[in-house]
């Protein structure tokens, strides 16, 4: 059984998550994704909507993904690899280059990133349909 591995934060899953996943899935026939914990994305600068347990639910409920795992650290990923034996790791190409280390470990795959969607953009998209709404 092939085993891929992708991590991420997932905060309001948007149709780029998906596209991701279901991409990262085709790969193999396991899809792991570690998740950031709300400890680490504080750590990363990165602050969630939903919580960890809400974002993991989400996950687990897409036919795509198989397992989901808490990401504490950028350390973790080679531990990972030889704990849940997995041979591919994918990854949006927002991180391009920035994981070839693990190349000694699994193979590396960056999948191009879905144009124009963001949880970024959702944030500051709403945040701004409420201002307008209450002018
Ligand atoms: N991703 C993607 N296409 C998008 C947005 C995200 O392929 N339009 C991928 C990322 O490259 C990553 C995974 O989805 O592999 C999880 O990304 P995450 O950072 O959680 O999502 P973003 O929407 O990019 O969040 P943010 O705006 O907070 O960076």
């Amino acid at each position: 059984m092939k085993k891929v591995i992708t991590y991420g934060t997932f905060d309001l899953l948007h149709y780029g998550h998906i596209n991701l996943l279901k991409r990262a899935k085709a790969l193999g026939d396991y899809l792991i994704v570690g998740l950031s914990t709300n400890e680490f994305n504080k750590e990363k600068g990165k602050a969630c909507y939903f919580s960890y347990e809400e974002r993991k639910s989400l996950l687990e409920s897409i036919r795509y993904v198989d397992l989901v795992i808490p990401e504490r650290s950028w350390e973790q990923k080679i531990d990972d690899i030889k704990e849940y034996k997995v041979d591919v790791f994918v990854i949006g190409d927002d991180w391009k280059g920035k994981f070839d280390y693990l190349k000694d470990y699994c193979e590396v795959i960056y999948l191009s990133r879905t144009p124009e969607i963001s949880t970024t953009k959702i944030k500051k998209e709403l945040s701004f349909g409420k201002m307008a709404v209450v002018k």
